[in-house]
Parts: C-alpha cells; sequence; structure tokens
C-alpha cells in the first residue's frame, strides 16, 4: 500500500469493476447490448456488400512473445472482434460475420492446467451464435466448414488462411468510418470507464498533495482504479514538475519531487475494453510563481470549457483544433508569456511551439481509435494540415462521435530554443518562461459524445458525480 494511512473514504478497489461488470449482466443492459451487436450486423453488412464479400473472418489474435522469450506482453484483442465480445480474454477465437449480418463465434476453450479457461458472460452467449472448441485444430477445421464456399476476408495479424483475403483496406476502411460513432452500449461502457478513471484521479491528487512519487502516486491510481497496469487502456503519464513538459513522459520517478510544484496526471481506465482518457494538471499552492502559473492553468480551464460550446454536428474538428491554438495565443498575450497581440501569436504561428500537439483524437476501443483521418467511408485520407502535422482528427463532427478535448500549453526547452532564435525570437518573454519552465506544462483533457445539439461532457460529469457522492457520504458520516 502506497500510502501508509488508508483513506476510509476511498472505495474499496474490489467494488469498482464488480458494479459495472454487474450491471452489464442485467437484462436492461443485455438488450443494450444486442441493439449494438444488431448495428455492428447492419454496418458489417453493408461493408461487405459494398466491398462483395460474403462473409469476413475476424481472429481475435494470439499471444505474442517477447524475442527469444517465452514470455508474452499483455494480450489485446483484435479490436475488430473485440466490438463484437467485449471484455473477454479470448485468444485463439474467431468471429464469423456474414454479408447478411448474421455472425457466429467459434470460442476457443482449451482445456488447460496451466491456464484458465475463458468463460464466456450469459450476456454474449444468449445473444451470439456460439459454437464452443476445446482445441485450436477442431476450431481451424470448423472455421474453415464455415468459409470454404465464397469470396471470405480476414482481418488479423497473422497470414490469412487459404483463400482468404487478408484485411482489406476498403473493408476496414468502412468499418474504421462506422465505428467512430458509438452505440448506446458503448457510450455506457465508457460512461464506467470514466468514473473509474475519475476515481484513479481523486486518489493520485490525493497521494500528490501529501508530497509522494510518480512512483507512489502511480500505485494509488492502480488501486483506485482496481486496475492492474496490464489493463489501463494506456501507460498513465504521471509526470511532476518540468517532467510535464514531455507530452509522453513514460518513467515514475521513486523520488518525491521537490519542490513540489506541478502534477500532470494523464491517465485513463477501461470498462469492458472501451476507454477513457483523462488528464489534470494541479499546481502546488505554496510553489514559487505557483500563482502565475495557476493562472495560466485556469485560463487554459476555461478556455477548454468554452470550447466545448463550439462542438456540434457539421464542425469540422480542424475549426475546433484552430479555435484552441487561437485560445492559447489570448492566454499567452494576455499573460505576457509572448509579447504581440493574440492575432499576431496565431498568425504567425507562435503558439504551435507552446501546444505542438493536436486538440485531440477519437476514443473507443483504442485510446487513439482508428478513422481519425478518414474523408468518408471508403478510405480517402485528409492529412493534417503541414501546420499541424500531429492533429490526428481531421473528420466532421458527426452525433454519437466520441473524441477527446485536450489543449495545453507547454514550456518545453528544445522548442522554445527553436522560438527564440527564430525571426520573432524577440517576441518571447524569456525572464517570464525562465521562471515558468520548472512547472513544465499544463493539459486539460475531457472525453465528450457528440449530441444533436452539442456535446455531453462524460468527464465533467464524472467529476461532478464524484464530488457530489463525496460530499453525500461526508454528511451521512459526519
Ligand atoms: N493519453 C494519450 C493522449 O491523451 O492522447
Ligand atoms: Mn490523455
Ligand atoms: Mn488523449
Amino acid at each position: 500500500m502506497p500510502n501508509a494511512k488508508p483513506d476510509p473514504s476511498a472505495p474499496s478497489a474490489s467494488e469498482i469493476p464488480g458494479s459495472f461488470l454487474a450491471h452489464a449482466e442485467t437484462a436492461g443492459a443485455h438488450a443494450h447490448y444486442r441493439d449494438h451487436l444488431r448495428i455492428l450486423g447492419a454496418r458489417w453488412s453493408q461493408a461487405l456488400g459494398e466491398t462483395r464479400f460474403d462473409a469476413v473472418r475476424l481472429d481475435a489474435g494470439e499471444l505474442d512473445y517477447y524475442f527469444l522469450d517465452d514470455q508474452s506482453p499483455p494480450w489485446r484483442p483484435n479490436p475488430h472482434f473485440a466490438q463484437w465480445v467485449p471484455g473477454v480474454d479470448c485468444a485463439g477465437s474467431s468471429l464469423v460475420v456474414r454479408n447478411d449480418g448474421r455472425a457466429t463465434l467459434f470460442f476457443l476453450s482449451a482445456e488447460d492446467y496451466w491456464h484458465q479457461p475463458p468463460a464466456l458472460p450469459e450476456r454474449i452467449a444468449s445473444a451470439l451464435d456460439v459454437r464452443v472448441f476445446k482445441s485450436a485444430e477442431a476450431l481451424a477445421r470448423g472455421l474453415r466448414e464455415a468459409t470454404g464456399n465464397g469470396r471470405v476476408a480476414q482481418i488479423t495479424r497473422h497470414a490469412a488462411d487459404d483463400g482468404a483475403e487478408l484485411n482489406p483496406e476498403a473493408l476496414i476502411a468502412r468499418i474504421d468510418w462506422d465505428r467512430a460513432q458509438k452505440t448506446a452500449w458503448e457510450q455506457d461502457c465508457m460512461i464506467a470507464a470514466t468514473a473509474r478513471a475519475v476515481r484513479g484521479h481523486l486518489a493520485a491528487a490525493r497521494a500528490w498533495e501529501h508530497g509522494r512519487s510518480e512512483f507512489d502516486i502511480a500505485l494509488d491510481y492502480l488501486e483506485a482504479t482496481g486496475h492492474t497496469a496490464a489493463e489501463l487502456p494506456y501507460h498513465s503519464i504521471i509526470a511532476c514538475n518540468d517532467h510535464a513538459a514531455l507530452l509522453h513522459y513514460q518513467h515514475y520517478d521513486r523520488a518525491s519531487a521537490s519542490p513540489r510544484r506541478t502534477l500532470l496526471i494523464d491517465a485513463g481506465a477501461a470498462a469492458l475494453g472501451y476507454a477513457a482518457d483523462i488528464t489534470r494538471t494541479h499546481v502546488a499552492p505554496d510553489a514559487p510563481d505557483a500563482t502565475l502559473f495557476r493562472a495560466l492553468r485556469d485560463a487554459l480551464d476555461a478556455e477548454q470549457q468554452a470550447l466545448m460550446h463550439h462542438i456540434r454536428p457539421g464542425v469540422r474538428y480542424l475549426d475546433l483544433h484552430e479555435a484552441a491554438h487561437r485560445a492559447v495565443a489570448r492566454i499567452l498575450t494576455e499573460h505576457d508569456v509572448l509579447r504581440c497581440s493574440a492575432e499576431t501569436a496565431f498568425a504567425r504561428g507562435l503558439t504551435r511551439a507552446f501546444l505542438p500537439h493536436g486538440l485531440g483524437h477519437l476514443l473507443g476501443l483504442q485510446v487513439h481509435d482508428v478513422g481519425g483521418l478518414q474523408a468518408d467511408r471508403s478510405g480517402t485520407r485528409v492529412a493534417p494540415p503541414a501546420d499541424y502535422p500531429s492533429l490526428r482528427l481531421t473528420r466532421t463532427v458527426e452525433v454519437n462521435q466520441v473524441f477527446t478535448i485536450e489543449p495545453g500549453i507547454y514550456f518545453i526547452p528544445m522548442l522554445l530554443d527553436g522560438l527564440r532564435a527564430g525571426p520573432d525570437g524577440a517576441l518571447l518573454n524569456t525572464t517570464l518562461v525562465e521562471r515558468l519552465m520548472p512547472f513544465g506544462g499544463i493539459r486539460i483533457e475531457d472525453n465528450v459524445v457528440v449530441t444533436a445539439d452539442g456535446v455531453r461532457n462524460l468527464t465533467r460529469s464524472a467529476f461532478a458525480d464524484a464530488a457530489t457522492s463525496t460530499l453525500q457520504d461526508g454528511r451521512q458520516h459526519g
């Protein structure tokens, strides 16, 4: 236990995944899951028809091994398979979908005394046509018989079976395109994932306030979410002080930061394979120049929420990204980091040195979900503009898309050195920048679902719910 004294108000880890998983097995949730399967059936039927396939075989995937080793990295299913069979560890299984949308799960449940064989939850067993096989060989024979006739696609990391067409781009593009729109079932999973991540964020903030190290914070985060590290949708970024200037900082310092200035924590959670991706930036109250840095953090937080009002179906995500750069230009000029007008800071691209990543990305089964750079179902690619090469989402906003909104302001030495040495170097307040560098940077990241006339902010709702329940618990106990 990383905390010397357990927090009695913290939920027990075991109740966290359990509550949602138990809910997922209720009749109401079963109905949602069946609706989800119907939508998938219709999507695949259309995509197979358009690409003239009779059927597709989606392989869950096999365990990989490290080079010259008998140890495996954690197993992750093929996301095309996982969308049908969410949250089940079933390496070696496959799903066949026919062009009329009917699906059959070829489920491998091999007898084994080294590992526990997978089991199918009732929700899946009762909703899908399932054939259970006791060996990989029997399953392969069953698959060959089932897909023997007709033109078959196979989506897999491994070589295709004889006669199947391996990972046809035209088919995958159509499914990736559709996957951006989350079904009600998927949205429920993401709401649960968000609640789980928020518990982690609250525990992490407490640990940091108690002066604990990045490593200890990472452990508290796991405990509060009830996740193992391997179950997280991505490696948690727990960055104290100037580590916050490294966009994907990957280490956990065992020593506590001293003096304590910033905690930038970008950490998620999962529910039945669906991800939350949340970042918060905390500023220590008593660090030198904390008032200055907190003013920047608060300004970015306000601008991030203001951006939400611009999101609605039909808006281009690129326009939101540009609006974020205009907001960063306002903040940096109003706080005297850049000595020019906000218009000049934006027009001359100065904000790109402070915000080098994209405003956000699609979110779902993968933390950077697929299809963000597609213009249409057939896979025409819209690359990000040359000025914003890291932007992962160039699509037009549509109802039921789920994506992140994650503006940042960072003090990254190599980028600011470049700005200082360039033609606009004189516009940079280098004295102030030197004072801000030890804080690293700021990122505020929320996950939103697009509605008919705006967004539902999953992250802010989950933080508000957590605050309400803490208040109620306090009343009950106090
Ligand atoms: N956690 C990675 C990202 O925010 O994109
Ligand atoms: Mn993130
Ligand atoms: Mn993100």
